[in-house]
């Protein structure tokens, strides 16, 4: 195992610097990826981390995390979790349902998952960080090898509900193709220990290693350390594992700037895509500014109020169709991102935050849709 160099997949043919968008829970659905997709498309997408044990125990609910469609390829499916041979069978469900990629979280900092040694709690438990890895790929492979999901035991309501998944995305029997896996961490536990831990990491030959520049007891504090992301990028880039960084990219400018610091192979962006899918249109600019062809500021992709206005009714129309009336709560926090940076966007947002309904925000915001462009703004 230890001279075997990492299986790259599809991360091997996507254009270097690659930008994508970054996981987030209770943002990055299907929904919103679809949005992203439709907006000016990343290079790379990844679902809502999902737990390994949940995944094959409540079923229905989790797999919803796994809903994708086609025009989000290539799309990679996150898992977390803190029990390999959960990780094993959970990876035999992602390779099932026809993911691009499978990629393990170590880096959640909430409570809940880090208290039970998951997400950034592996940091501190190195050997079973490892040990789940391991199991991932030995799934990949007896997959790929014919290994079915009777074989492995999974309850039958489990395995008719992936066919179900598979079908609706027009898929009877996936190609028994070799997925790539790969890593996303964070600096440390509570200290930057960044070298130690990606050499740890590179033992098991991930595909990528996506480092978010702070540790675990920082959270979402402070800024995020890209220096370390170099020193961390130095040492993976003698091996053929990828690196991408992540953390504060706020412009397409500031992530061509970090990418070139930095010497990362890519970046993910996280918060400022939410109410902002049009943010990855001009990445082309950005692959061009960094790998020095062009030298103006990459801007970004320019929207009216009016434009921003209809692509919220748009991501609002496409949640209540995919996901029902219930889930418009989930809706709130991409309306404050689309509800913001032009003028008299505070007072629309404050409205649409005291709408309790789908129907409620269009009659908020469709009127405004109807008129001229000047008087939107
Ligand atoms: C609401 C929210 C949910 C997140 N969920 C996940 C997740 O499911 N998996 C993951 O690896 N990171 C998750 N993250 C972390 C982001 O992927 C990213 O590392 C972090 O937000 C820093 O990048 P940014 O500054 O570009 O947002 C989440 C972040 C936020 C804000």
């Amino acid at each position: 195992m230890q001279n075997q160099t990492p299986f790259l997949g599809f991360w091997q043919d996507l254009p270097k610097p690659l930008v994508g968008l970054a996981p987030m829970d209770g943002v990055t659905d299907v929904v919103c990826r679809t949005l992203v997709a439709r907006h000016g498309k990343p290079d790379v997408m990844f679902t809502e981390f999902t737990h390994v044990e949940g995944l094959i125990r409540a079923s229905q609910r989790l797999l919803q995390d796994f809903e994708y469609t086609e025009m989000e390829r290539p799309v990679v499916a996150q898992i977390y979790g803190h029990k390999p041979e959960f990780f094993y069978l959970a990876t035999h469900i992602v390779c099932e349902l026809g993911f691009d990629g499978v990629d393990i979280n170590m880096g959640c900092p909430a409570k809940k998952v880090v208290s039970k040694n998951c997400g950034a709690g592996l940091i501190r438990v190195p050997e079973l960080a490892q040990e789940i890895v391991r199991q991932t790929r030995q799934a990949i492979l007896d997959w790929t090898a014919g290994q079915t999901l009777m074989d492995i035991g999974l309850p039958n309501k489990l395995i008719r509900l992936i066919k179900e998944a598979n079908a609706r995305r027009g898929v009877t029997a996936p190609q028994r193709q070799q997925i790539p896996y790969s890593v996303k961490t964070r600096l440390g536990y509570d200290s930057c220990i960044i070298e130690e831990w990606v050499q740890t990491l590179l033992e098991e030959k991930p595909a990528v290693i996506t480092i978010h520049g702070r540790t675990l007891k920082q959270m979402y504090k402070g800024e995020a350390d890209w220096e370390a992301i170099a020193r961390a990028a130095e040492i993976i880039h003698q091996t053929d594992t990828l690196v991408f960084g992540n953390g504060d990219v706020t412009t397409l400018q500031g992530a061509a700037e970090k990418i070139i610091s930095s010497g990362v192979d890519g970046g993910l962006l996280g918060r400022v895509a939410i109410g902002m899918p049009w943010i990855f249109e001009n990445k082309t600019l950005l692959r061009e500014f960094v790998n020095k062809a062009r030298t103006e500021v990459v801007p970004i992709a320019e929207k009216s109020p009016l434009q921003r206005l209809q692509i919220s009714l748009e991501h609002a129309d496409l949640l209540q169709k995919l996901r029902g009336d219930r889930i418009y709560p989930a809706l709130k926090r991409h309306l404050s991102g689309y509800l913001s940076g032009f003028p008299g966007a505070a007072v629309l947002r404050r409205q649409a935050m005291l709408t309790q309904n789908f129907e409620e925000l269009r009659a908020q915001l469709l009127p405004f849709t109807q008129l001229e462009e000047h008087d939107v703004a």
